[in-house]
């Protein structure tokens, strides 16, 4: 699985050896063989599209179309329209017959990522999708049979949503029958030092510059981080040290403190969160960070009030403007 000097790895070679990542990548390329609805699970950053791209690219249909849907990403009253499609004058501006992601991918895989953020009247018609394999455009008269194999992830804990009444439980048993569970970076013991040479390797290249060295002493110190945005964290953090510090033979001292993403414990002038150099959707933003509070509080909502620093009030506010339940 890992990259050697002769063999270049594929875009979809998840690098690592240690035990809890190679038996999650064994049963993904068992599950690849066959058409099986798979649920790929783990924290952020760990690499849940990585491996559901593994998982399409080995299996049967490979050649078929790659769609992918980020349920979170879309306003709740366009997913259905992009996910199942639409016939000309099923709404204003339905102005032609256009098709959804699932009829885009037939033959293929779709993807559906963030899946626990599908509103509820979604997930009643992927349900079906799942059971009948029909798929029914909105203004549609009948369902059409699409044959397509579902991947799904979450980073989200679906027993806790389908407790809180936000994911149906029929629909998580149903892509529940799969789960692949990618551990977080910190518990991968050795894969680190792989996980640097790899992206400093291949981030160098698309660089056009000397990959820096990663001395043994900084390997050390980099392991002793926690990793709170697991394989994406490392990697922009080995992308800053390519382009910032390129051709050099790197101690701890050559990074800077705040380079290491420390969501607990940190200083008071470190500021809480780097504005990535692409910038953000503040509004994206504040969904998210709304729904993340209701995660850790279990719900609760004068919790997570208190976490994001708002009245019980306002919050309520917020959510009702992000139309979360
Ligand atoms: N084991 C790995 N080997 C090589 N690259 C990896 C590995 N795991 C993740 N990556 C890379 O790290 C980045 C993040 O991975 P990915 O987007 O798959 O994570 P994710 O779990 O989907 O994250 P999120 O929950 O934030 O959507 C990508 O650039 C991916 O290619
Ligand atoms: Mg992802």
């Amino acid at each position: 699985m890992t990259a050697d000097a002769t063999s270049r790895p594929s875009p979809f070679t998840m690098i690592g050896e240690s035990p809890a990542l190679q038996a999650v990548v064994r049963s993904a390329r068992l599950v690849a063989a066959t058409d099986a609805t798979v649920l790929v699970l783990g924290e952020s950053g760990t690499g849940k599209e990585l491996l559901a791209r593994l998982v399409h690219a080995t299996s049967r249909r490979a050649r078929g179309p790659w769609v992918a849907l980020n349920c979170a990403a879309l306003p709740e009253d366009l997913v259905e329209s992009e996910l199942f499609g639409y016939r000309r004058g099923a709404f204003t501006g339905a102005q032609a017959d256009t098709p959804g992601r699932l009829q885009q991918a037939h033959g293929g895989t779709l993807f559906l990522d963030e899946v626990a953020e599908l509103p509820l009247a979604a997930q009643a018609k992927l349900l079906r999708v799942l059971e009948y394999g029909e798929c029914q455009a909105l203004g549609a008269r009948r369902a059409e049979r699409v044959d397509v194999r579902i991947l799904a992830a979450t980073h989200r804990d679906l027993h806790r949503q389908v407790a809180a009444g936000a994911f149906r439980e029929d629909l998580f048993y149903r892509l529940h029958v799969i789960p692949l569970e990618l551990p977080p970076l910190r518990e991968r013991d050795g894969d680190l030092p792989l996980l640097v040479d790899h992206f400093a390797a291949a981030l160098a290249a698309r660089h056009g510059v000397a990959a820096p060295r990663f001395t043994a002493a900084l390997l050390k110190r980099l392991a002793t981080h926690d990793w709170p945005g697991n394989v994406r964290e490392l990697r922009n953090l080995v992308e800053r040290c390519v382009v910032l510090l390129h051709g050099r033979a790197l101690s701890p001292d050559d990074l800077p403190s705040h380079w290491l993403a420390t969501p607990s414990g940190r200083s008071d002038d470190a500021p809480v969160w780097q504005l990535p150099a692409g910038g953000v959707s503040l509004e994206a933003l504040e969904g998210q960070l709304i729904r993340q509070a209701l995660d850790q509080s279990g719900g609760n909502r004068s919790r997570a009030a208190r976490l994001l620093g708002l009245t019980r009030d306002t919050l309520l506010y917020r959510m009702k403007k992000h139309a979360i339940a």
